[in-house]
């Protein structure tokens, strides 16, 4: 069987390149499988792309489609454009899309305009937000993909309301735990922590990059100060994204913020797993400090990734910087709850699905 995998923005590399490896290895076994590997090139920065690649040992990609930035529409029309002359040049019996990023929802509508079978890893899961982009990727990729491997039961339940059967559906795990615990042992210690003597569980660690909290100046600098007054003597490493990087520019933050582009994924997980808590607007974050059993402090009104508030270390604090006091008191009075680890998120979530590919693809 040919199988298209595709990978645009950074949080889909670390969910890609487990099952990259995975298929490599049933490939040595004798089966039957082999995949091209296209990068949309939504990403396309060293430090959000080419460090992915190198440090989770994904090969280079049999195509980049160099789509870049620009507005959703025009980013999504210009995927699907170039995705569309790949898949006639190479079409393959099924198209895998992971996570939520436009490269998802485009390369998936493409695939199925020529009916190509799709199969959205970490399909099913609900913001009930539309105001993210994400949740319309989420549910546009959803309604029409073919095979559904997904995190948790919910996502299954959410699914099966939509009226996917349950011959789609596979409660596989999350892939991008198994990265997290296949490089457990090569993390890498960043320059930055000996040069601003940090110490293990006295520093936070801050991402945001969501429109709601970083595109308001104001609201930025709201933000970081509460975080600020409230967080006693710790320190506060910021990775900054390149979206949060123009208002961040506005604001004068004090010599508690050690300010950084971002991180190698090696590193920035050391980094995490050392820290005292980490608060954060992405996505995987919430679910990798889950499994690190982290403290975490989301700065969003809702989750797709409820799990991680009901079994592991995540709280919503919302998005207004005026209620977020409270949250971070509670964290830093030590009395954190200490949280589990949801069902199949052990590390072997990729062989379950390659399993299930060649179970479908052969009997076809
Ligand atoms: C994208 C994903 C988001 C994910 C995030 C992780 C969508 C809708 N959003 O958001 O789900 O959590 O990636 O990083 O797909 N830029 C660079 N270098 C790059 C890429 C982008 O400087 O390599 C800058 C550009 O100015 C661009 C901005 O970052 O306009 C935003 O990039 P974009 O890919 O549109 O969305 P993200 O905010 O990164």
């Amino acid at each position: 069987m040919k199988v298209t995998l595709v990978a645009g923005a950074r949080p889909n590399f670390m969910k890609i390149a487990p099952i990259i490896h995975e298929i490599k290895k049933v490939q040595k076994q004798g089966k039957k499988i082999s995949f091209r590997l296209v990068h949309t090139g939504q990403h396309y920065d060293e430090k959000l792309s080419h460090s992915f690649f190198k440090q989770l040992n994904i090969p280079e990609p049999d195509v980049n489609l160099e789509v870049g930035s620009g507005s959703h529409a025009e980013q999504t029309a210009n995927i699907m454009t170039r995705f569309e002359k790949e898949l006639i040049e190479n079409r393959p019996d099924i198209v895998l899309v992971v996570g939520d990023v436009n490269s998802t929802m485009a390369c998936s509508i493409s695939a199925k305009k020529l009916n190509i079978d799709v199969a959205h890893v970490e399909g099913g899961i609900r913001s009930r937000d539309m105001e993210m982009p994400e949740e319309i990727n989420r549910l546009v990729t959803d309604s029409i993909a073919d095979y559904f491997f997904t995190t948790s039961e919910l996502a299954n339940k959410n699914l099966r309301k939509e009226g996917h059967g349950n011959h789609k559906l596979f409660l596989v795990g999350n892939t991008m735990i198994d990265t997290l615990k296949a490089n457990m042992n090569r993390l890498k210690k960043p320059a930055l922590f000996d040069e601003n003597n940090l110490k293990p569980k006295k520093y936070l660690v801050v991402t945001l990059h969501r429109p709601s909290n970083v595109d308001d100046a104001e609201n930025l600098k709201m933000l970081l100060n509460t975080l600020e007054e409230t967080s006693k003597d710790y320190k506060i490493v910021f990775p900054v994204h390149p979206r949060t990087q123009k208002n961040l520019k506005k604001i004068k933050l004090s010599d508690k913020f050690i300010i950084t582009d971002p991180l190698g994924y090696l590193e920035f997980v050391y980094l995490v797993k050392n820290s005292f808590a980490v608060i954060t607007d992405s996505g995987g974050i919430q679910e990798e400090t889950t499994v690190m059993k982290i403290p975490c402090v989301t700065l969003r009104k809702n989750t797709e990734r409820p799990e991680t508030v009901t079994e592991g270390t995540n709280i919503l604090a919302g998005i207004d910087p005026y209620k977020f006091r409270p949250h971070f008191q509670k964290l830093f009075s030590g009395k954190w709850k200490k949280g589990g680890v949801p069902k199949f998120w052990d590390g072997k979530t990729s062989p379950r699905i390659v399993k299930q590919l060649l179970k479908i693809y052969n009997k076809k």
